[in-house]
């Protein structure tokens, strides 16, 4: 990889001389979707696909990005203006990390940047916090900065909710930037405590399939989920005072609130927040009947409470459920389109690779 990023470095910028190389993960959340902002608990893991970054730091104070596979190139200086510019596409993301870091002090470096992404973009995978927490770790890096993992997500976080614009919870930035091999991260959303937990499926297998059914969080209903969740909190602190979260909330709540809508929606936020709990028990046990079965419920959770997936998504888990080798499927991620995990025997993967493609495809015309 680094050979052949070293190559492109060189036909994109003259010289390979004095590169240094980077990588971050992307993330899959196993369980415990839209918690994040409802300062629930979350069970994302980190994966292999990500993001490598081949960097030259230079003493011209300009930051160079390009990516492969990207036409955007960007050159800007690091005293110059970084504002968010809609023309600039994914460049924002680079550029925004920088304008905060630089706000915050930080001394920033020139450097040229050339990324190579194996994450499908905008598909769940968290390919925006992805990039984001790895310019901040080089920028960083350059820079002679502190690199305290929590602090860089928080940061990004930051970069994604006022830069951006999508009002994300801090899920993705803090599992891209402290996940461990083999194992998920058991966070707590409200207090940042972070348990690693091994993964543990016995002969089963946790598969991510690309709906290739394309999305933009920017662009979906994110933010007005994000806005029903204020308004339920709201209600439940007049029902319940002392509530601080809506994913501590009791589902006794309910029966309270007349508004069907808001309803849905904080029975979501409680119902996965349990879900997250039996799903942590169930890996301990390496019960992948159970896993299975709490996969199905949180997908069902999502999409007639919370609203959230879809017909492609639909579409894709049925199929996979259909599978005699699969113990339960759902959507990841933000929903709107993008990946689906399901839970497979490892000898029945092939087959049921095959034949979900085929059911997906002939229901969507979409190739998974
Ligand atoms: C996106 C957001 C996260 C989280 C998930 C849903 O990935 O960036 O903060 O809210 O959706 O669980």
């Amino acid at each position: 990889m680094k050979d052949f990023l070293a190559v492109k470095f060189k036909s994109e910028y003259g010289t390979d001389d004095g590169i240094r190389f980077f990588h971050a993960p992307g993330r899959v959340n196993l369980i415990g979707e839209h918690l994040d902002y409802n300062g629930g608990h979350v069970l994302p893991a980190a994966i292999s696909l990500g993001i490598s970054a081949a960097v030259r730091p230079n003493d011209s104070g300009i930051l160079r990005f390009a990516s492969l596979g990207m036409e955007e190139r960007g050159k800007f200086s690091v005293s110059g203006n970084l504002d968010f510019k809609e023309s600039d596409a994914w460049l924002n993301f680079p550029k925004g990390v920088a304008k905060m870091l630089r706000g915050k002090g930080v001394t920033l470096h020139g450097g040229d940047f050339l990324f190579m992404s194996t994450l499908p973009v905008g598909s769940g995978l968290s390919s925006s916090a992805c990039i984001e927490v790895l310019v901040d770790y080089i920028l960083r890096t350059l820079g002679n900065a502190p690199t305290d993992r929590v602090q860089i997500a928080l940061e990004c976080k930051k970069v994604e909710n006022e830069y951006i614009g999508v009002n994300c919870g801090i899920m993705d930035q803090y599992a891209v930037a402290n996940g461990k091999k083999d194992h998920a991260m058991l966070l707590d959303c409200g207090t940042l405590a972070c348990e690693h937990i091994p993964v543990q499926t016995g002969d089963y297998r946790f598969i991510i399939m690309n709906s290739n059914k394309k999305r933009t969080l920017a662009e979906s209903d994110f933010n007005v989920r994000f806005k029903e969740c204020e308004e339920g909190l709201f209600l439940v602190k007049q029902i319940a005072p002392g509530t601080e979260q809506l994913a501590s909330a009791s589902l006794d709540v309910l029966q309270h609130i007349t508004d069907e809508n808001l309803k849905k929606r904080i029975r979501h936020v409680i119902t996965e927040e349990a879900r997250v709990r039996k799903t942590t028990g169930a890996l301990a046990n390496g019960d992948a009947e159970a896993i299975g079965q709490l996969l199905n419920e949180s997908h069902f959770s999502l999409r007639d409470d919370y609203e959230v997936t879809g017909h492609a998504l639909d579409s894709l888990t049925n199929a996979a459920r259909n599978h005699p080798a699969c113990t339960g499927a759902r959507m990841t991620g933000a929903g709107f389109g993008g990946c689906c995990i399901a839970l497979v025997h490892k000898d029945g993967i092939e087959d049921f690779m095959e034949k979900t493609e085929l059911a997906y495809h002939l229901d969507t015309g979409l190739k998974a």
